[in-house]
């Protein structure tokens, strides 16, 4: 059956409304909320090779390579094996040694990506285990691979990646939390994790109601030139994912930045202060660093926009906010990334650019 836009103007606005369910449709059969149980099917031959690894290599790109981005301290936490994430160009580019002992783990959502595919068949050769996490059922990347897991997130059409992001972060963080399953000392970690699972959906349809916010945040922007994300720890993925969104769509430069060493050089080098910054505030063990960045970046006479959660009553009473339900630390980025995935829908909009065909921006690169 053809897909179509329904109520949307857009498949992208269509797939950024959908992740309520298609978070759903990735944990469906494979999260046990009752017995705090995952089972991924695809992987259970090989979670003794898995959990034997002596490392893991995520590799991806664009979107996806984010996904990793923002799972790898998780995913390192639960397992206690190192974890490092390349992208596939560069991965290939070095020549990256690899080993028998390795587990690659390739995230594509169209499963045909070429330079994916090419360290794919790269890792193959020198004999380590190749795991998938694809959404397109028999692309490439699912024959190729030894196993894997789809993330179940339905056709993505919109050439903007957003629905896979949340599906493919759900779907590692649900390998890292089988690959752990025997690890007595984290049963705590994991359950509240699990409960942390079960509330998504919810609190994504909750942050899906500011739109109408966001939209006037849009118009407050676009006239800017550029736009800078700033935030560190877990929330680092969704400054690189949130800018990687408006550049894609609406051609606006935007960079993220970590919150960590960048600020001084950035704060001194590429910023003035009619610059918008936004800034990730979200409650974290990493709270109190960025509020020293807030307070960095306010004394440069700028005004952050805060993302921050509900009811923290930390931020300074005129800043400007953007509120989302508080989740686990480790699955904040999931809530965090749905403002600037409309926020960059409506920079686009705004400036009448083709949302879903973005000029010289093809859905999966297949040429290297
Ligand atoms: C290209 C697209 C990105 C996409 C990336 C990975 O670079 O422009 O939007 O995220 O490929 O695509 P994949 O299908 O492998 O997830």
């Amino acid at each position: 059956a053809a897909i179509m836009k329904g109520k949307f103007d857009h498949f992208m606005q269509k797939e950024i409304y959908e992740q309520p369910e298609s978070v759903v449709n990735t944990m469906r059969g494979r999260v046990n909320f009752d017995t705090s149980q995952i089972t991924l099917g695809g992987l259970r031959a090989y979670l003794p090779i898995m959990r034997r690894g002596r490392r893991i290599v995520f590799i991806a790109c664009g979107t996806s390579y984010h996904s990793c981005i923002a799972t790898r301290a998780i995913f390192e936490e639960l397992t206690e094996i190192p974890v490092s994430v390349e992208l596939a160009s560069d991965f290939l580019d070095r020549k990256t040694p690899i080993f028998r002992d390795d587990v690659c783990v390739f995230l594509s959502q169209s499963g045909e990506t070429a330079d994916t595919i090419l360290a794919l068949r790269y890792c193959l050769e020198r004999g380590a285990l190749c795991v998938g996490v694809v959404n397109t059922v028999g692309s490439t990347l699912s024959r190729e691979t030894h196993c894997g897991v789809h993330i179940n997130a339905g056709p993505e059409i919109g050439v903007a990646s957003t629905k896979a992001y949340t599906s493919q972060y759900i779907a590692l963080l649900m390998m890292a939390l089988q690959m752990s399953e025997d690890r007595i000392s984290l049963t705590e970690r994991r359950n509240q994790i699990i409960a942390g699972l079960l509330a998504i959906p919810a609190q994504i349809k909750k942050v899906l109601e500011m739109d109408s916010a966001i939209q006037q945040l849009a118009q407050t922007v676009a006239q800017n030139k550029s736009l800078l994300l700033m935030g560190r720890g877990f929330q680092y993925a969704t400054c690189l994912e949130g800018a990687l969104k408006i550049k894609e769509i609406s051609y606006m430069h935007s960079e993220g930045v970590s919150s960590l060493v960048n600020s001084n050089t950035v704060l001194s080098h590429s910023f003035d202060e009619n610059m918008p910054v936004i800034i990730i505030m979200t409650q974290d063990s990493l709270y109190p660093k960025v509020q020293s960045a807030f307070a960095q970046i306010t004394a440069r006479k700028a005004q952050p926009i805060v993302l921050c959660n509900e009811g923290d009553d930390g931020i300074p009473a005129n800043a400007k906010t953007i509120r989302v339900p508080k989740t686990v630390d480790c699955l904040q980025g999931m809530l965090n990334i749905i403002p600037m995935q409309l926020l960059s829908y409506h920079l686009a909009v705004n400036k009448g650019y083709d949302v879903d065909f973005p000029r010289n921006l093809a859905k999966s690169v297949t040429t290297e």
